[in-house]
Order: C-alpha cells, then sequence, then structure tokens
C-alpha cells in the first residue's frame, strides 16, 4: 500500500470512483477548481498502480474542511479510511489549522462510526442539506 498526495493527473481516477460511491459525485470540473484552488490537499492510497482509497480537504485560516472521503468498495473495513484521515489531520495541523470539520449525511451510517472513531463530534444538523432532500450532520474535531 502506497501513500501519497494527489496529482492533477490523478482527477480522472478519482472523478470515477466518485461515479461509483456517490449519488452526487464530484466530476473533474468540480474536482480541478478544488485540487487548484491553492487551499487544498488531498491524500490517496494506491495497490498495483490502483487507487483504493482517497480523500480531500480545504484549510482557509485555521479551518480544514473535509471534502470527501472515500475507500473503494472491495478495500473496505481494512484501516484505509481511518489512514486517509490521520494524513489530513497531520497535514492540516503542519498547515496551522486548529480545528477540522465535515458534514456528513444523516444515514451513512459507516462514514459517522469512522468519524466517531477518530475524534470528530456532532456539532448541528442542516435539514434537506442533499439534492435528494437528505439532512447533513456538520461535525467538528478539535483540537485537530
Ligand atoms: C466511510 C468509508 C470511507 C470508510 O472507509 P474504510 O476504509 O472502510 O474505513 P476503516 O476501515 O478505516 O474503518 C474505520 C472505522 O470506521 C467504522 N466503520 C467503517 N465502515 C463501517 C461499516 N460499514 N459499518 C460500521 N462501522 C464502520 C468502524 O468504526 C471502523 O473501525 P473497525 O473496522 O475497527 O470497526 C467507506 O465506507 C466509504 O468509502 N463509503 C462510501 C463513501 C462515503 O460514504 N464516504 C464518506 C462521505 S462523508
Amino acid at each position: 500500500m502506497n501513500g501519497r498526495a494527489w496529482e492533477y493527473s490523478d482527477l480522472n481516477a478519482i472523478a470515477a470512483l466518485e461515479r461509483e460511491n456517490f449519488s452526487d459525485p464530484w466530476n473533474h470540473r468540480m474536482l480541478a477548481e478544488s485540487f487548484l484552488s491553492g487551499n487544498f490537499f488531498g491524500s490517496l492510497l494506491e495497490e498495483d498502480g490502483a487507487i483504493t482509497a482517497y480523500g480531500g480537504m480545504t484549510v482557509v485560516g485555521d479551518e480544514a474542511e473535509i471534502q470527501m472521503v472515500c475507500t473503494a468498495e472491495m478495500y473496505r473495513r481494512c484501516g484505509r479510511g481511518g489512514k486517509i484521515l490521520q494524513d489530513l489531520f497531520d497535514e492540516a495541523a503542519r498547515r496551522g489549522a486548529k480545528r477540522m470539520f465535515l458534514e456528513v449525511r444523516v444515514s451513512n451510517s459507516a462514514a459517522l462510526l469512522l468519524y466517531l472513531k477518530h475524534g470528530f463530534r456532532g456539532l448541528y444538523a442542516r435539514p434537506r442539506y442533499y439534492a435528494d432532500g437528505e439532512d447533513a450532520l456538520v461535525m467538528v474535531r478539535e483540537p485537530i
């Protein structure tokens, strides 16, 4: 398992994984805009040349915000999601962030449990935040 930061040339593969894993995927244009914004950091794991897990965040001032976290389906439940989160925590702290936020679908129990295990707590709900009407839970990890 090889871990490294995203490169621009990874965006096609990440967009394909987004389509496979999310009902509201980030497309290549959205990924590129975020990646090129100057505030973005992405971490990924690859095995035999294929990306098996990835995550991304933006850091502005002392606040980090997770944009996405995903492990390809057949590689789940082996610690990859936690490894990606740890990479994001390390880089956020290095950039001076004091707290990290994220939004998660209230029905996404796997992600909620992952985030709770890694020190996030629920802050408040955003009603009907997603296009399909589902609520988001805003979570924070503080200090990072
Ligand atoms: C959420 C997700 C990223 C977890 O990735 P992962 O590589 O399986 O995570 P890990 O193996 O590091 O799991 C760490 C902990 O998270 C929790 N967890 C993860 N998947 C779980 C599941 N299906 N059911 C219950 N708990 C789960 C457990 O506490 C787990 O620890 P344990 O295995 O020791 O019990 C993965 O399920 C995924 O990509 N889902 C689809 C995309 C998604 O929903 N992303 C999050 C959007 S906010």
